[in-house]
């Protein structure tokens, strides 16, 4: 029998189509004297009546978002002046006096601080204290609160209403979306918008990016789910555009509905999430063989290169990699030591897998032979910064979209 669960945006039967066990919290990197760790059950399902990709069992949020939660959006460059050019788009194409933009999972800042330094009004919502607490330095204005339609409420009594409200890499994190879309809805002004951007389901499966599958990302966004998710809370999907960041993202923009024409880029990716045939069973089906393949490819290369008695250590503790640790089962005796540049990750050991973080000075001394580069979409950005890796011979081994040594 089919596993199935409830669709937590329709209420429809959800089907299983991968399951990769299970699994430790992604982001819970721990101390050398750990304790059990708590796990869950990792599969991902689709909804038959609204199309929506989302997981088939839940996270309680506090176990993931809390004061110690050590995701920082300022870790990467490209990431940080992404987050800047949309807030200095943000205060170029305002025409009101006195703006007020709220951001939901503001992190540590990045986007709201332009909009801080320039003294406009703004307000991120932001329910993991450290890296709250990192935006409040830097002059954000946060509410540490897990945003739904109670903070909405309270923060239109206490603000007003918004023109903008935005949200990068947080909606995709939160099951309870009924609430917050009602939220959004009592929040922005009548003519506002809602923009939010996230991993495109369509990318994930289109380079088996099967590591954007863990407990935070609860649901893998398309335009036709969204557009139906969109249509359900009073809101029409009027504008989509693809996002080069994080593996291809897709920025959806919902204003309410009747108040704007949709773009045509929403009919024109419709049509291109048709062709692709992205809820077809098959193609779920054939996702899943491809993410077994690449495992069982992974740790041959691994074992490999162990038994020939190579060097080879992980480039970033991403969230992403404690799928494919957990999943393909690779542990310190394949990787020794992982290299990372967040305060927040050095010094404690991967979730599940155990494998010890170190600072990226760890990186040139002594040299590896190889290294995984489990951050793959920060590549540019990190090849940039070890070219002494490559002119000394080192290579890479990434695994999206297939294990290659490059
Ligand atoms: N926007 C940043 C951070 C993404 S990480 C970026 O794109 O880089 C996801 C963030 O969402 C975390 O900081 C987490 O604490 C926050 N979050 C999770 N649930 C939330 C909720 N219900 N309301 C607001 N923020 C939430
Ligand atoms: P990221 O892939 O953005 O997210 P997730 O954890 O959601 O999968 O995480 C990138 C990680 O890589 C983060 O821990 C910081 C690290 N990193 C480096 O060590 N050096 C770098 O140059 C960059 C860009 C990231
Ligand atoms: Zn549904």
């Amino acid at each position: 029998m089919p596993r199935t669960s409830t669709c937590r945006v329709c209420a429809g039967v959800v089907g299983e189509f991968l399951d990769l066990g299970q699994q430790p919290l992604s982001d819970a990197f721990v101390l050398r004297d750990h304790r059990p760790e708590f796990s869950y059950r990792l599969a991902v399902g689709l909804c038959e009546r609204c199309s929506m990709v989302q997981l088939m069992e839940e996270v309680p949020r506090d176990r993931m978002f809390h004061d110690a939660y050590p995701y920082l959006s300022s870790g990467s460059t490209r990431v940080r002046a992404h987050f800047e050019e949309f807030a200095e788009g943000l205060l170029r194409s305002t025409t009101e006096p006195d703006p007020f933009f709220v951001e939901i999972g503001c992190n540590d800042g990045a986007m709201l601080k332009v909009l801080a330094d320039a003294g406009v009004r703004h307000i991120g919502v932001e329910p993991s204290g450290g890296v709250a607490d990192r935006a409040a330095a830097k002059g954000v204005q946060v509410r540490k609160d897990f945003f739904d339609e109670h903070v909405a409420e309270d923060i239109v009594a206490r603000h007003g209403r918004a023109d903008v409200v935005f949200a990068a890499n947080t909606l995709c994190h939160i099951p309870y979306l009924d609430s917050v879309l009602r939220g959004v809805l009592t929040l922005v002004k009548p003519n506002g918008v809602f923009v939010f951007e996230d991993p495109y389901f369509a990318e994930i499966i289109g380079q088996t990016a099967f590591d954007q599958i863990y407990d935070e990302h609860f649901f893998y966004f398309t335009v036709r789910s969204v557009g139906a998710l969109a249509a359900r809370n009073g809101f029409d999907l009027v504008d989509v555009r693809w996002i080069p960041l994080h593996g291809g993202e897709l920025r959806y923009t919902l204003a309410a509905a009747g108040a704007r024409p949709a773009a045509h880029s929403v009919g024109d990716l419709l049509s291109e999430e048709d062709a692709l045939t992205l809820a077809d069973p098959t193609t779920l089906a054939r996702f899943a063989d491809k993410v077994e393949r690449n495992c069982r490819d992974l740790t041959a290369t691994l074992r490999g290169l162990r038994d020939a008695g190579k060097r080879v250590v992980g480039y970033g503790a991403t969230a992403k990699s404690a799928t494919v640790l957990n999943f393909c089962g690779i542990g310190p005796d394949l990787i020794p030591y992982i290299c990372d540049s967040s305060s927040t990750k050095q010094g404690r050991l991967t979730p599940g897998s155990h494998i010890p973080i170190r600072p990226p000075a760890a990186f040139s001394a002594p040299r590896p032979d190889y290294a995984v580069l489990f951050a793959w979409n920060h590549a540019d950005e990190i090849m940039a910064k070890e070219t002494d890796f490559r002119d000394a011979g080192g290579r890479w081994i990434r695994y999206v979209p297939h294990v290659r040594v490059t």
